[in-house]
């Protein structure tokens, strides 16, 4: 049974202190010249700052003695050994196993989990090497130029995340492509100016079960045939048929039974293990496109990263752990001080899939109502995590994180070294300086925006600039508005890899304050089936239509009016 978070001695102390807190970040820091120094820690290759968030020693040391009270540390220890803390679905968390080096054994529930993780990324390498050096060819003899990724949720946004963090690396000549959504589009646009004779196709799903996958597996598998056969390049039979599927669709997936049924030889599969989640499997065979993409030493190297991530969870005291801290730190605004959003605006363009990739991870784990123990909550779960990159975001929505009367908390995520250091040769004769290296200029806007959100803009420093009486107020930026800033020296994959578990860990300290299962989904399965059960009434089963609310029957009906 978890422990009641909120009946914990901590809770209430927290209770007290938020009651009595009044946030003051300018006073703070002038009374405190040490405050940033103290506030930031360094995790692997990141420098984390924490000293903008609205918390003073006291709060943090109490926040730190919930953790004690909650069994933070049992928990996290019972996770790396394997216990089967995915209560509801009876199963060992592992992706921690995915990154594990191969001389550090694991045995789990009598599984050699080490050696298997070992021998399935060897084959995942073995074949990025042999579609990388033109060994692997389609059926003309073509090498692979295209690979197209086909899945959804954890299966997708992995994936193309880390593809386009990682755009630096991947190899001359190689390109991927994503397709997740069941929305005809999406695979007709990913396919459209392919060339079938050099384009493989990856189908990612965990349970090869998923309807977005598989209908656009059998789309891409026809579109194959079709311009296969167009080209002349196949017979329209099924030995032609069949050879272009051998040659050009492999698969990913823990179901390989399910995989030879669609006509997938078993050889040409890469498996992983019920023990990890769907959205924690980039590291895991779900990663195929990326370690094709990047090659095996660049993936290695996001292992290592993701790794040293593990291990700084793992085995550093919990007052200088940053997973935990800014765990903790959630929990404070979610349940203290009334957030309901967490905003992550990444400084680096090749973050841009971040935000997406979080809010699969965060928000599907932590969006529960019931305990593990199928009691309810007792506490608000799971914040909204939203964001785009900077610049960008300053320019749409920041005006409400300034002078909204929400609290937002903000995390805010740079690299010092861009994979493109341009240079602005002209300048603009005034702001901008002839040759100013544009990067620090971007980064100037991280500074400053977090510098405003802490420190905001007092009445008098408004009304010192001039402004007239009637505009001062609306000129006033309030401040103390929490932000935790991230940096780290450059986007390599070992950083990415650092980036993803830090975010994966803090998600799971949350979940343990608050007592869920960060590792199981129920929440998307009654969508799922109510969609098979309507989809024939859709397409004209009137009794089906019939058997709908009025409002659901009304809309189907307006889309079958407007399709006709
Ligand atoms: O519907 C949610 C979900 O189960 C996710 O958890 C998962 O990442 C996604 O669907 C895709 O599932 P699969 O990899 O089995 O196709």
């Amino acid at each position: 049974m978890p422990v009641d978070a909120t009946t914990t001695h901590a809770w209430g102390s927290l209770t007290e202190l938020s009651a009595n807190l009044v946030p003051d970040l300018r006073g703070w820091f002038a009374a405190d010249p040490d405050r940033a120094g103290r506030y930031t820690h360094q995790a692997a290759d990141l420098h984390v700052d924490l000293s903008k968030n609205l918390v003073t020693d006291e709060v943090l040391a109490t926040l730190l003695a919930l953790a004690d009270e909650v069994g933070l540390t049992e928990r996290r220890d019972a996770m790396f050994a394997g216990e089967h803390i995915n209560v509801t679905e009876d199963r060992a968390v592992l992706h921690t196993a995915l990154r594990r080096p191969s001389d550090q054994p694991l045995t789990v529930d009598g599984q050699d989990v080490t050696g298997d993780v070992a021998d399935e990324l060897a084959k995942v390498y073995a074949f990025a090497e042999k579609v990388r050096s033109g060994e692997w060819t389609g059926v003309t003899g073509e090498r692979v130029r295209t690979v197209v990724n086909i899945g959804i949720g954890g299966s997708d946004l992995g994936p193309v995340m880390a593809y386009e963090a990682l755009e630096p690396f991947v190899q001359d000549g190689l390109e991927v492509r994503f397709v997740s959504n069941i929305d005809p589009t999406d695979v007709a646009q990913k396919t459209a100016d392919l060339d079938p004779t050099t384009t493989l196709f990856i189908v990612a799903s965990k349970t090869f079960g998923t309807l977005e996958t598989l209908t656009n597996a059998r789309l891409a598998r026809d579109w194959l045939w079709r311009s296969l056969v167009a080209a002349g390049a196949i017979e329209d039979s099924d030995e032609g048929r069949s050879d272009a599927v051998a040659k050009h669709f492999v698969a990913v997936s823990t179901a390989l039974d399910k995989v030879e049924a669609f006509g997938i030889d078993p050889a040409n599969a890469f498996g992983f293990w019920d023990w990890v989640g769907g959205r924690y499997s980039v590291d895991s065979a779900i990663g195929t496109s990326l370690a094709v993409a990047i090659g095996p030493d660049a993936f290695a190297d996001l292992l290592a990263g993701f790794h040293a991530m593990d291990e700084h969870f793992r085995t550093t005291p919990l007052d200088q752990n940053v997973p935990v801290l800014m765990g903790l730190l959630n929990v404070w605004y979610t349940n203290f001080r009334n957030a309901h959003t967490h905003a992550v605006l990444p400084y680096a363009q090749q973050l841009h899939r971040f935000p997406a990739y979080l809010q699969q991870l965060t928000m599907e784990s932590n969006g529960k109502s019931v305990r593990w123990d199928g009691s309810p909550v007792t506490t608000d779960t799971g914040e909204v995590f939203w964001g785009e990159p900077g610049t960008n975001g300053q320019h749409a929505f920041y005006q409400l994180i300034h002078q909204g009367t929400r609290l937002i908390p903000a995390d805010f995520i740079a690299v010092a070294n861009p994979a493109y250091p341009l240079t602005d040769a002209v300048g603009d004769g005034k702001d901008v300086a002839a040759g100013a290296d544009v990067h620090g200029l971007f980064l100037a806007n991280f500074f400053a925006q977090t510098k405003a959100l802490a420190f905001g803009k007092t009445p008098d420093e408004v009304r010192a600039e001039g402004v007239a009486e009637e505009l001062v107020s609306a000129r006033t930026f309030p401040g103390n508005r929490p932000t935790t800033s991230i940096l780290a020296p450059a986007l390599t994959p070992s950083v990415l890899g650092q980036l993803v578990a830090l975010y994966e860990h803090i998600t799971f300290v949350q979940g343990v304050v608050w007592g869920i299962d960060s590792f199981d989904q129920w929440g998307v399965e009654l969508g799922k089936k109510l969609a098979l059960e309507i989809a024939p009434a859709v397409v004209g089963d009137e009794a089906a239509l019939a058997a709908q609310d009025p409002s659901t029957a009304a809309l189907i009906t307006r889309y079958r009016e407007l399709r006709a």
